[in-house]
């Protein structure tokens, strides 16, 4: 695991492996950041034109490296784009960029503008976030290790680092949860492992086995982890504050894996359904990092945990199923199975009488048809909630859109034998379809918001900024924020 400190040291003189250093795009050339200017006479001037003349402007995204010749201690230069107008979000992605680029580096330090205490934060959490690696199945040691220690050039405290160290490490959890190949994460596994991190935050572990499942009347997970013979799981974590006023409940989707059951899927669209248990896993992160930041919320998390497999056991199309709120759902397609474990979720949450109720999960395809790969849909059954959430999102840098759940698809859900179908006979707007199947699972009174990032909890391309290949933690600080913000209101 990386660590980061803070230092006001002079950027010219460090003791490091690498020195990552912001610019701006300017009018003529790359721009020396905040934190940066220290480097101009060192060069001799230089160091601007030397870049101009790599090709580097200085535009959000872009990176360079040049060797120092000894003009500085560090040996290494790896000047980093922030744009014409950075934010905090290009400052985190410039950081995530520099430090992923000097992997197998023992120490990097970082030059950005980390003058106030958000900046600092920004410019640490980056780094971190882009340190990150998953190699734990590599034996062919082709995989450069992460920077050991980070060092971020700013006058701002220790408490900074802290915060930044939380926060990654909560993400670093659910990116390494959802890398994890199924082999090794089933339902009972994943509990396991959420008793275990969940204890070492302070926070209070339940988990209910699969006899207690069927007992209580959870269908919903029972029906999605019979086709399987890894069966499902339902953990309930908590965490609470003296001074709290507000109770928050968090409800992941966490399908260890998911083939589509008998409504199989094509092989294209399953080899990467280890990741949907990121909203799980998100739950996991947020509930460790808010308490871990004692945050003074009350919250609870549970994470529906199953696997969606197809065997002689398996549940139907056209089984019908009795969820946890007693109401019943015909299966169409099995392959719409997070809804089902969400349902008994959302319904068990909201017994604990939450202020607010926030789901998320790796809902729908339909998701990434309309909003891509890396903007989540919102969608609430209260209007300030739903800007709560996407607000908390933007602050972290997270990209979300708040959408729609419109009356008239409730009927496409309208099945012949049940209360309920769990899929809607036409594909337009299936991403709210999905919204407005588990709003019926919303007792009346209760403010509710749901994620559906299907597209952004997991990268199938290449890194970019501080998002490695693979599980990204997608929503795990968003959901921190919100408990942030829900503290405060
Ligand atoms: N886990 C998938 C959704 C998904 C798709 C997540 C792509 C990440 C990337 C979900 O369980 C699913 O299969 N949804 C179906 C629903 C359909 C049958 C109504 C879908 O979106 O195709
Ligand atoms: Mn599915
Ligand atoms: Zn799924």
């Amino acid at each position: 695991m990386t660590t980061v400190r803070l230092n006001s040291a002079d950027p010219v003189s460090i003791d490091t492996d690498a020195l990552i250093v912001g610019f701006r795009s300017g009018q003529d050339g790359p721009v020396p950041a905040v934190g940066a200017q220290a480097l101009g006479s060192a060069f001799g001037g230089k160091l601007a034109a030397s870049l101009d003349a790599v090709g580097f402007t200085g535009k959000a995204g872009e990176l360079a490296k040049l060797p120092t010749f000894g003009s500085i201690t560090a040996p290494l230069l790896v000047a980093v784009g922030l744009g014409d107008s950075p934010d905090l979000e290009a400052l985190r992605r410039a950081a995530g960029a520099g430090v992923r680029s000097v992997a197998g580096q023992s120490k990097a330090a970082l030059a950005l503008p980390a003058d106030t205490a958000e900046e600092a934060e920004a410019v640490a959490l980056g780094g971190l976030l882009g340190a990150y690696t998953f190699s734990r199945y590599r034996t062919d040691g082709d995989q450069k290790a992460p920077v050991a220690e980070l060092t971020v050039l700013s006058g701002q405290g220790e408490a900074v680092a802290e915060r930044a160290s939380v926060l990654a490490e909560s993400v670093a959890l659910v990116r390494d949860l959802v890398n994890t190949p199924p082999s090794d994460l089933w339902p009972a596994r994943f509990a396991e492992l959420a008793e275990q991190e969940g204890g070492k935050a302070g926070l209070t572990v339940e988990v209910l086995d699969e006899r207690q499942l069927k007992e209580d009347g959870y269908g919903g997970l029972i029906g999605v982890g019979q086709g399987s013979s890894n069966p499902p799981r339902l953990v309930r974590l908590s965490y609470s504050h003296p001074e709290a006023s507000k109770t928050l409940a968090f409800v992941g989707k966490g399908i260890t894996f998911d083939s589509g059951g008998l409504s199989l899927k094509p092989s294209a669209s399953m080899d990467w359904m280890k990741s949907d248990m990121g909203g799980a896993g998100a739950v996991l992160g947020a509930l460790i990092g808010i308490a871990r930041l004692g945050l003074p919320v009350n919250a609870i998390g549970y994470l529906c945990l199953a696997e969606n497999l197809p065997s002689g056991t398996a549940q139907r199309p056209s089984d019908v199923i009795h969820s946890y709120s007693g109401k019943t759902v015909e299966v169409l397609d099995t392959d719409a199975e997070g809804r089902l474990v969400l349902m008994d979720g959302i319904a068990r949450a909201a017994e604990d009488r939450p202020d607010l109720i926030v789901d998320v999960a790796t809902l729908t395809g339909a998701q990434i048809v309309s909003l891509g790969w890396r903007t989540a849909g919102v969608m609430a059954n209260d209007d300030a909630v739903r800007e709560l959430v996407v607000e908390a999102a933007g602050a972290a840098g997270e990209g979300a859109w708040g959408m729609p759940l419109p009356e008239e698809l409730r009927k496409g859900l309208d099945s012949a034998v049940a209360d309920i179908a769990n899929l809607q006979p036409e594909r337009w707007g299936s991403m709210l379809a999905a919204g407005i199947f588990l709003k019926e699972f919303v007792p009346d009174g209760v403010r509710w918001a749901h994620i559906d990032m299907a597209g952004p909890a997991y990268n199938k391309g290449e890194p970019y900024g501080y998002i490695p290949k693979g599980g990204t933690g997608a929503f795990t600080r968003t959901l921190i924020g919100v408990a942030e913000r829900h503290a405060s209101i």
